[in-house]
């Protein structure tokens, strides 16, 4: 959990589709991060959805005219357009779209969406061939020049009987770009690579040597990264997780295809948080067919794999490389000393030895160690806590060296 919709103002504006009951599941979404969200409903939204329910989801009434006596009253459509701190239009018919692109205000959602200065979204919804036609396609285009964030919709099947583009972006999509909307694009402009997960060292074609690694630290990194603004390139040893929205994605599998991927991402990036567990032995051979079952034993021969972070260490220029020391002793000293060996930026330091935290775990505690010398000490929290401290420390000493 990010935490970073507590008592923000979220007005979700619906308008005429069938794709209006996700928007549904969305408010729950939304309350449930702790925003506070009003509703504001088209009368072809309402066909679809009651105002009572999203009320009801919501906590807050819900805006459905622009000459209601009790509305505006009550809140006013003013006064919900200042309160905002993101306003998102889902579903947005292709009509609505063109209302937008036009600057047109003829009902609640759409005036209210020229009256914010808050973060504009817009998430079409339609069938797909309305979804394709160049005048909708034009209209988004138009909004996106204007820095309304559309989201573009989904492909699948669509609830008039075609399949292709036209489904509304699913609420946890739709849930992750608010919460983009709402934080301070810290890491605007910056190109992130972020590693995660353990990597495999095969034996044979079905034996491996691996870590405990689940990935979850650096994909909550990755996903953290990507609110701030950052474009962020997820280099992933096998875990089963799924991609956090928004990020780009490498899957490898061994030590060397993982360095290979980060040498390659690395030219093109301003910073690199090496949080995958890589092998640093693999097996000096991989037999290439299955080893037999034998009554003596079998003694494997290990060669060091190679550096990835040490590798490129001549050159880092300015960019700010982070670093991970999962230890079971000597848990600072280690760290330190990878610091300086690894010509690093930063060194995120645990103790993996905690049956409550670290690898596999949800939850991590940590020390920061940087290059000015400064020490912070992260208490036990959950790990997508930890990301958030970790960027907040990551931001602070960026300016330090960009
Ligand atoms: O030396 P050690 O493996 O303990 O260092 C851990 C840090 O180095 C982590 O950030 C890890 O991702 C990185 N590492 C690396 N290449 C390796 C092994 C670890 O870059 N072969």
């Amino acid at each position: 959990m990010s935490r970073c919709l507590q008592g923000k103002h979220i007005l979700l504006g619906l308008t005429g589709g069938i794709a209006c009951y996700k928007s549904a599941e969305l408010v729950r979404l939304l309350v449930r991060e702790g925003a506070d969200v009003h509703v504001l409903m088209t009368p072809a939204a309402q066909q679809f959805l009651t105002p009572l329910t999203l009320q009801s989801l919501s906590g807050n009434s819900v805006a459905t005219d622009l000459f209601s006596l009790s509305e505006e009253l009550h809140v006013g459509h003013i006064r919900l357009a200042d309160l905002a701190d993101a306003y998102l239009i889902a579903p947005a018919t292709a009509d609505v779209v063109a209302k937008l692109a036009h600057g047109n205000a003829d009902d609640v959602v759409t005036t209210v969406a020229l009256a914010t200065r808050a973060p504009l979204l817009v998430a079409p919804s339609m069938n797909v061939n309305m979804y394709e036609h160049p005048a909708v396609q034009e209209n988004l285009e138009r909004l996106a020049r204007r820095g309304v964030r559309v989201i573009p919709a989904a492909e699948g099947e669509l609830a008039c009987g075609w399949h292709g583009k036209g489904r509304l972006a699913e609420p946890p999509v739709l849930l992750a770009e608010v919460e983009r909307a709402v934080t301070p694009p810290v890491f605007a402009g910056e190109r992130i690579v972020v590693t995660a997960g353990p990597t495999r060292e095969f034996l044979d074609p079905v034996r491996f040597l691996t870590n405990r690694s689940s990935g979850k630290m650096g994909f909550a990194l990755a996903a953290a990264a990507w609110r701030r603004g950052a474009e962020v390139m997820l280099v992933s040893g096998p875990v089963s997780l799924p991609t956090p929205h928004g990020v780009a994605r490498r899957n490898v599998v061994s030590a060397a295809e993982m360095y290979e991927a980060v040498a390659d991402e690395f030219s093109r990036a301003t910073m690199l948080v090496m949080c995958a567990a890589v092998a640093d032995y693999r097996p000096a051979v991989c037999q290439p067919t299955k080893v037999k079952k034998q009554s003596k034993g079998w003694t494997l021969e290990l060669q060091p794999t190679i550096d990835i972070l040490a590798s490129l260490k001549p050159q880092k220029g300015n960019r700010f490389v982070v670093g991970f020391a999962a230890e079971t002793d000597q848990v600072e000293e280690f760290g330190r000393e990878k610091l300086e060996r690894k010509g690093l930026d930063l060194v995120v330091a645990n103790d993996v030895s905690r049956p409550e935290a670290g690898m596999e775990a949800d939850m991590n505690a940590a020390i920061l160690l940087d290059r000015f010398g400064g020490r912070i000490e992260l208490p036990l929290m959950n790990k997508a806590d930890l990301a958030e401290a970790i960027l907040d420390r990551i931001a602070e000493l960026r300016q330090r060296t960009a």
